[in-house]
Parts: C-alpha cells; structure tokens; sequence
C-alpha cells in the first residue's frame, strides 16, 4: 500500500513540476501523459496512438509522446493529466559524470581487448547513420573457436534515454574479464566453454544526441534524416517479425515510428546481420529501462509461444531470474501489444531464447524514470550478475532447464 502511494507521489512530482517548453527539435511538443487503462487491451489502444507506454499500472499508463498523441489519447477520453518534463530533465548531467559516454565505451572496450587479447576480440560489425562503429565485444578461450561453442548474446541501448542499459552490459564483460582473471571457477569454465556477445549500445548516434548539450533530451529514437526531413526510427519497433501489426506507428514523429519498412535501419540491419552470420547463438537478453520487468515473447499478440517447450523454457527462465533481480516475469503482450521489437523477431525468425529487460529503477518522478541518476549503477548490475551468469550456463542447452536430459529441439 505504501509502496503504491510513494508511485503515486513519484508520478504527480513528474506532472507538476514543470512547465509547458518545447523539449525536441521537431517542433512538437513532448509531454508525460497519465491515462485510465484497465487492462492489457486498452493500452494496446494507447499503444497504438504512436505515443510511448513507459510505466503500466493496475489502472492506469504513464505514456511519452507528442501533442499528436496527446490530442489522440484525449480524443479517446481516457486522459487524467499531462505535462512537459522539459525543466526536470536538465538536472541530472553534471552528476552523472560515471555514465559513459561513446567516446569513453569505445575506450573502455578497447582497453578490455588491448590487455586481454587471449580473451576478448573487439570488432565493429556496422556503422551508424551519423558514420559511428558498431562495438561487440566477443568473449572466450580459444576465440578461433568460438563458433563451435554455444553462444549467447547480450545488448543494450536500442533506445538513446536508456543509458542504464548500456553501462550494464559494458560492466559485464569486464567483469567476466576480471573474474576469469582472479581465479573465479564458474567464470573460467564458463568463459572457457561459451562464445559470449556483448553490444553495449545498438544506437549510439540517438544516445549521444541525448547527451550532447549536457541536459537530456528525453531521446529515444535513431538519428536517421526521415524522408520528409524528421528524424528517428524506434529500433524497437524495424525488426521484421510480425513488423507494423500494432503498437506501432507510421507517423515519421511517434516515439514509435515503426520505419518505412522492416529492417530500413543500418543499426537494425547491422543487428540481423551479425546474429545470422553467428548461428551458434541460442540465447539472448536485450537491455531496456526502466519498470523492472523481465519479459518473453510474444509481444505482437496476446497468444504466447505456441511451441509449447518453448513457452515453457522462456517462462521458467524468466521465473528463475526473477527470483535474483526481484523484476516481475511476464509475456512482452501482458504490457501492452506491440511490434517489431528484437526478442520477438530472435524467437519468430530464428528460435532464439529471447529476453527483454526493463531495468531500474521502477517509477518515474524524481531520481527515477530514465536518468536514476549515477548511483543506481553499481546496485543495479550487481542485482543481475546472477541472471546474466545463468543464461551464459544455460545457452548450451536452455531446455535442460525443464529437465536434464531433455534436447534442444530447434537450434
Ligand atoms: N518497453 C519496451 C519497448 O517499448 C520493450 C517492450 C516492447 N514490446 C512490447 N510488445 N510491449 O520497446
Ligand atoms: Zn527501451
């Protein structure tokens, strides 16, 4: 009941303090909208508005978007209150200084794979819009190898305002490094019989728009220049199962513009690519923030994973993680319906056991929302060393986490 309350509180802080200023370069007005919804099937219709659904409530959302979607969700009478965040979002940067920005990950990760070169390879697998390399950082013994032992795949950082999501997976892979170093078992056998992907940021050129002025901009999309001269595509809205059948939308300024069509990103592109041409990977987690939520496919529709195994493994490993991070397990549709994301396309096209993560913090207002601030980071990786550490155990075979002896059935 508190707990509840202290929501509320978080979330009336968010719509009043703060004043009606324009926060994008498109000429909208973004606003923080708080509209009635019961259930998953009434914020899929606000889903579907094109505005972003941030935090979900019994009922009620906190969505972001436009005066567009604001106009939309009026129309649908479900609006209780709305306001500009562009004040409170200039607070945080001067703290924030241990965010890294891409510049310093390109460093970092350099550093990593400089003095470890038995361990780690770095490489660039695309290029962004604005000409920025794409970073994995590939992990393991006998790296010419790799391609026999089963893989799995971490990211972060589809959408620019969730730096959490990108700090989180650079600071696993140098922990894995300085784990392996220091004599840790589980990570020598590991490290020693994975082939272990880590791409701390899939849109750099949206997160270091967001960053670039030292106040947040609040940005989520990509940076591409669209066709009538907007810009930014929803990364997690181009992949291409099930692409622009809901949860999405056309409009070149939605916080969820699905793209001209599946797969039209470079970043996207550059995604598909390096997962198809790596076919030992079996398992995958995708970093999100913020609401504490650890979510499975599928996400496009309300059905769950109709291979019944399947289902199943995803269920009990999202059961299984929970139970270290304390983030609620659910199907990605029990949100809200939407489209086009990774972990549905992973699954759909290619059977990968896929996982979204929506990390800390769990409220907006403030100190939450995107920009917690610096001091979450250390608290939040610790909190998913575990999760992260048993789908590494668990990607040569996730179906044994049903029984021992059972086979992987598709890869
Ligand atoms: N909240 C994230 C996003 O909007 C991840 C979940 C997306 N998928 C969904 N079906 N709700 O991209
Ligand atoms: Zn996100």
């Amino acid at each position: 009941m508190k707990k509840v309350f202290l929501s509320i509180l978080a979330v009336l802080s968010v719509l009043t303090f703060s004043s009606v200023k324009e926060v994008q370069s498109n000429g909208f007005q973004y606003y923080w909208m708080k509209v009635k919804a019961k259930d998953k099937f009434e914020r899929s219709v606000i889903a579907n508005t094109g505005a972003a659904i941030e935090i979900v409530k019994d009922d009620y959302v906190i969505a972001y978007g436009s005066d567009l979607e604001l106009a939309a969700i009026k129309k649908l009478g479900w609006l209780v209150a709305s306001s500009n965040l562009a004040d409170e979002i200039k607070d945080f940067p001067t703290t924030d200084a241990p965010y890294h920005n891409y510049t310093e990950i390109t460093n970092e990760l350099k550093d990593l794979a400089n003095k470890n070169p038995d361990l780690v390879q770095l490489s660039s697998f695309g290029k962004t819009n604005e000409g920025r390399d794409m970073w994995v950082v590939r992990i393991g013994t006998d790296l010419t190898k790799a391609e026999s032992k089963p893989a799995v795949i971490y990211m972060g950082g589809h959408h620019a305002r969730e730096h959490l999501s990108v700090e989180l997976p650079l600071m696993w892979a140098q922990y894995l490094v300085n784990e392996y170093r220091s004599g840790n078992q589980k990570v020598i056998a590991l490290v020693g019989s994975r082939d272990i992907h880590i791409i701390p940021t899939v849109n750099p050129d949206g997160m270091e728009y967001d960053i670039q002025d030292g106040q947040y901009k609040m940005w989520r999309k990509n940076r591409v220049r669209n066709s009538n001269g907007t810009y930014g595509v929803d990364l997690n809205r181009n992949y291409s199962y099930q692409w622009g059948t809901g949860g999405s939308s056309s409009d070149t300024n939605s916080e969820v513009y699905m793209g001209p069509a599946p797969f039209s990103e470079v970043e996207t592109i550059a995604m598909k690519n390096y997962i198809e041409s790596h076919t030992n990977i079996t398992t995958l987690l995708s970093l999100h923030s913020f609401s504490k939520l650890i979510l499975y496919p599928w996400g496009h529709k309300y059905d769950g994973i109709p291979t019944a195994n399947d289902k199943a493994v995803h269920e009990k490993m999202a059961l299984t993680m929970a139970q270290w991070n304390g983030y609620t397990p659910e199907q990605t549709s029990e949100l809200y319906i939407a489209s086009g994301d990774t972990t549905d396309w992973a699954y759909g096209a290619h059977k990968i056991i896929s996982f979204t993560f929506e990390l800390d913090p769990g409220n907006a207002g403030m100190g939450g929302g995107f920009y917690p601030g610096a001091s979450v980071i250390q608290p939040v990786f610790q909190k998913n060393i575990e999760p992260f550490m048993y789908l590494l155990e668990y990607s040569d075979n996730p179906y044994r986490v049903l029984s021992p002896t059972m086979q992987t059935v598709n890869h």
